[in-house]
């Protein structure tokens, strides 16, 4: 595949992976993009998964046509792109490796050799001339590992964007953009919001005309939706007005509520989106959660807890700082409900959330009172929340950026022995922001 002039697509289509990072399913397979950069020196973005190195490095063989190879660029550790780079090595003795210095240290953690003599480290804004295209680096520490870099020809106007603005499934799948990489990006990466925000921030002083990622397709057109979309996902902030239940039913009883109050959303002309939690693919309902404005969960209290399904549900929530949303709560339980309180707790240390204030509390199965409660509640949803749903409020809080990682400490002081929780510098690498 051409990408400009004298760069060309080198990746890799997978069709046999079943589940990606080992949990997310890609009935549409991946895609591990690679590039070559043909110049006075040659240059080769990243490598690939270990189940296509030789197809990968045949690749490579054919773009150089019996050209040496200068230099292997690795943006990213992680092994779906780095897996190859030892074999890289025997292929290609005399090329140099080009990374952070943190790379470098997981490289001997992966190879067992930190390729002492083939090292080219970067850090944020060193360059790399290859003749008429000028490199330059960009550190992008938590997006989503903390060696990340990305790359920009300033000749071709292209940024390699590393796994930001990459996707699940393959090159040849024919599928939305967005779906995937919405999945891709609040599964893989959502946690770092403030990471993604802060190179963002870098990446609009640049002049981009093309993203190459390393999954997904090459984008060239439209950037600015793709861009806001990045924003949109990094900032907390809903891309859609909308109601999505996620709900565990034994017998049937909590999800008879569900559809009622399903029933009722829509009547009032609310957008729903329902997820069975023990039957649907996790990764789209984590994902519906962060996409919709509003969140109710339904479940039983079981063994004195929750229903296992509702509580990895909320875990991965949780553990990918889901915030700024509205979040209503049905519980089930026969002799002792406790899910809601349960429920409840589990967000205790999330940040912008706004409880409903009607929740429903089900004794086994749906009766006049409980049914009462669930019209409350979908009054709620569909009208007085948005009055509820209103951002804390911000008073003379300030942002200070870590000019290391990317973190953001809000508050009207940064404490002088604030410790920066990502890379563990101290409040002097921190700068104000706007
Ligand atoms: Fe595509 Fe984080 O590896």
């Amino acid at each position: 595949m051409y990408i400009t002039e004298d760069i060309k697509y080198i990746g890799v289509n997978d069709r046999q992976i079943d589940l990606f990072e080992g949990q997310y399913i890609v009935p549409e397979g991946m895609a591990y993009n690679s590039y070559i950069i043909i110049d006075e020196k040659t240059a080769v973005m990243d490598s690939v998964d270990a189940n296509f190195t030789q197809e990968w490095l045949d690749k490579i063989a054919a773009e150089l046509g019996g050209r040496k190879l200068d230099y292997l660029v690795v943006q990213h550790m992680e092994p779906d792109h780095s897996a190859s780079i030892f074999d890289f090595t025997k292929a290609y003795p005399e090329a140099k490796i080009v990374a952070s210095s943190k790379a470098f240290a997981m490289m001997k953690n992966f190879f067992g050799t930190d390729f002492a003599e083939k090292q080219v480290v970067v850090n944020e804004g060193s360059k790399l001339s290859l003749g008429r295209h000028e490199l330059s680096f960009i550190t992008a520490p938590m997006v989503h590992w903390p060696e990340v870099i990305m790359t920009y020809d300033s000749t071709d106007k292209i940024l390699f964007s590393a796994d930001a603005f990459g996707k699940f499934g393959a090159l040849d799948a024919e599928e939305d953009w967005a779906c995937e990489a919405r999945r891709y990006y609040i599964g893989i990466v959502g946690k770092y919001g403030s990471q993604v925000q802060a190179v963002l921030r870098k990446a609009a002083k640049l002049d981009i005309e093309t993203i190459c990622p390393l999954h997904g397709p090459v984008l060239s057109e439209n950037l600015g939706y793709y861009i806001n979309l990045y924003d949109i996902w990094s900032s907390y902030r809903p891309e859609e007005e909308g109601i999505v239940i996620a709900y565990t039913s034994i017998y049937g009883n909590t999800k008879k509520a569900v559809m009622q109050l399903a029933e009722k959303l829509e009547e009032k002309g609310c957008k729903v989106v329902l997820n069975d939690l023990a039957r649907c693919d996790w990764a789209e309902a984590v994902e519906d959660a962060f996409r919709y404005s509003k969140l109710v969960l339904a479940t039983t209290t079981y063994n004195a807890d929750i229903f296992p399904f509702m509580r990895q549900f909320i875990d991965h929530l949780t553990e990918r700082s889901y915030q700024n949303r509205t979040v209503a709560f049905i519980e089930n339980g026969t002799w002792a409900p406790v899910a809601t309180k349960i429920m409840k707790g589990m967000f205790e240390k999330s940040k912008d959330l706004t409880f409903a204030e009607n929740t429903v509390k089900i004794m086994s199965a749906l009766n006049e009172e409980s049914s009462a409660q669930l019209a409350a509640l979908a009054e709620e949803l569909a009208g007085g929340a948005a009055e509820q749903t209103e951002e804390a409020p911000k008073g003379e809080s300030r942002r200070f950026e870590c000019s290391v990682c990317g973190y953001i400490y809000e508050g009207e002081e940064l404490p002088e022995d604030f410790v920066c929780p990502i890379c563990q510098l101290g409040a002097e690498v921190f700068e104000e922001i706007e």
